[in-house]
């Protein structure tokens, strides 16, 4: 696998050619696939459910990350490790019981991912930093995508990254929202190490393939401050 993660989310997909949309990314070298999953009470829009899930699974081989933008997550999580998730992220912000919550789901057999929202500080999920597979930073505020990226999530991952390091933990770091090849260096050099993007790899002129190498490429150029890996 790759040093750092590309996860094409498949909100903005052609769903009638859903199959055919995962088969681009998975040849181009996508590394995970990411599954918004939207209940119209956390987040203002409606997406899928755990039937997509199941369906994305039949088809590629690639893990499949799911996040769960929905209220009282709990009760769906055995559906959605059913349907295939490799990992589950729930949103700090839905999760009164958080410890329990990713435990349920460690032992579902799914990895455990924690998301925070722009507004929430790090604070919030200090306590379960030891026990997550992931974090994962949103650098927009949830709902949909293509919309433009919030600088200040740079800082937010710095501070994430500093806090695992200390831990030794090896816990991914996700940014997910406005992720372009613009970005995504600044991103890494902070200690990102995951990234998803809906609109860079869909919505790209020259198609999904296109835009999973031009991502995977700026990952491999040094930051133009000259200071990057
Ligand atoms: C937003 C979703 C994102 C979204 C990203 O609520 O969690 O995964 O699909 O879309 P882009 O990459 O277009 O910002
Ligand atoms: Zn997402």
């Amino acid at each position: 696998m790759n040093r750092y993660v590309i996860a094409p989310s498949i909100l903005s997909a052609d769903f009638a050619r859903l199959g055919e949309e995962i088969a681009a990314c998975e040849s181009a070298g996508a590394d995970w696939l990411h599954i918004d999953v939207m209940d119209g009470h956390f987040v203002p829009n409606i997406t899928m459910g755990p039937f997509i899930v199941e369906a994305c699974r039949r088809v590629t081989k690639l893990p499949l990350d799911v996040h769960l933008m929905i209220e009282k997550p709990e009760r769906h999580l055995e559906a959605f490790a059913k349907a295939g998730a490799s990992r589950i992220n729930v949103h700090v912000e839905t999760c009164p019981q958080l410890q329990d919550t990713l435990q349920q789901i460690k032992s579902l057999g799914c990895e455990a991912g924690v998301a925070l929202n722009p507004d929430t500080t790090v604070e919030a999920i200090r306590a379960v930093m030891p026990q997550a597979d992931l974090i994962l930073v949103m650098s927009v505020y949830p709902g949909f995508s293509g919309q433009g990226f919030i600088p200040g999530s740079v800082a937010k991952v710095a501070e994430i990254r500093k806090k695992l390091d200390a831990l030794s933990s090896p816990a991914w770091i996700e940014v997910d929202g406005g992720v372009t090849i613009e970005n995504v260096r600044k991103l890494r050099d902070a200690g990102a190490t995951a990234f998803v993007a809906a609109t860079a790899v869909f919505k790209h002129p020259q198609g999904a393939v296109v835009g999973i190498h031009a991502l995977h490429n700026a990952l491999t150029l040094p930051s133009p401050s000259g200071r990057g890996k």
